[in-house]
């Protein structure tokens, strides 16, 4: 049987993650948003690309949560992007709102489906939608972690002149400019990052991913990140569809681990069908553990300022 997945906001993040599900084929997919018209015609515009690009699937819009019904996967992307000068946290409070009642809609007709919170703040709003779902902690995962290590990855790439595809990169924390990177454990296939960039290069990259996020705002003027943002959010799709315990860092409910408890945050977990099969603890140390404290304090203050919204 074909998989369902559905896409909660049919702006460009949702719209490129129904075009990069449909390119790898990987599921039927409902687009869903409020906007009379806009899922309907974006979605009837990709599957007029199927005999051209040779993919094979449903691919809907819609405005009715009914249609949305026993979704293997749901990812929510619906909410106020960032403008500049905007932090994420800017955007609780409508984005809050719109969450919740995203999640109120769809997660009852969908009762097994796994969540993917995309919208942002990422980690404040995974945490309201677990909440407000019910879900377990594993069928409820925050994207970012995947965004943020791409960003990393690229520009070592480019720092080093090698492809991409070769370096490996684990990061921590909230999705923010507090994030961290973790240069002992990034590699340039197997190889420490150290034999290929100084240390100070390597604090000017991480630096750089720290604010890739705003580094596309400012270019943009106008909304923010799409195309890695739902590149990412679509391996993690991928990830749960083909249980395939991919190793990704990723937003989840932590109860312990890193001493931190009663928050997502970004930490390498094991995604498969059920989710966040597994969270796995680095043996990090005392700077590492710091700057990993600091980025959290930063999300647990967002997630109180969530409860006083
Ligand atoms: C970014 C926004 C989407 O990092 O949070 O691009």
């Amino acid at each position: 049987m074909r998989s369902k997945v559905t896409i909660v906001g049919a702006g460009f993040v949702g719209s490129t993650a129904a075009h990069w599900i449909a390119t790898k084929e990987l599921a039927d997919v409902v687009l869903l948003d409020i906007v009379e018209g806009v899922p309907q015609g974006k979605s009837l515009d990709l599957a007029e690309a199927g005999p051209i690009e040779g993919y094979d699937l449903s691919i809907t819009g819609s405005n009715d949560y009914a249609d949305t019904a026993n979704s293997d996967v749901i990812v929510v992307t619906s909410g106020a992007p960032r403008k500049p000068g905007m932090t994420r946290e800017d955007l609780i409070k409508i984005n809050a709102n719109i969450t919740r009642e995203c999640i109120s809609k769809a997660a009852p007709l969908s009762p097994n489906a796994v969540i993917i919170i995309v919208n942002n703040p990422l980690d404040t709003m995974a945490y309201l939608a677990r909440q407000v779902s019910g879900f377990p902690k594993n069928r409820v995962i925050g994207q970012a972690g995947v965004l943020d290590s791409a960003r990393y990855r690229t520009f070592l790439a480019m720092e080093i002149g090698v492809s991409v595809e070769d370096i490996q990169a684990m990061l921590m924390g909230g999705h923010g400019d507090e994030m961290v990177p973790l240069p002992r454990f990034t590699t340039v296939a197997g190889i420490p990052i150290s034999q290929f960039v100084s240390e100070e290069r390597l604090q000017a990259i991480i630096d750089r991913a720290r604010k890739g996020g705003g580094e596309i705002v400012n270019l943009l003027k106008t909304g923010s990140a799409y195309y890695a943002p739902s590149a990412a959010t679509v391996q993690m799709v991928e990830a749960v569809l083909k249980d395939k315990k991919r190793v990704l860092p990723c937003a989840a409910f932590l109860e312990g681990e890193y001493g931190l408890n009663d928050i997502y945050f970004g930490v390498p977990c094991v995604i498969g069908a059920n989710g966040v099969e597994r969270i796995i603890e680095l043996p990090l140390n005392d700077e590492e553990l710091a700057l990993v404290k600091k980025s959290a304090e930063v999300v647990s203050s967002s997630i109180a300022a969530l409860k006083a919204v």
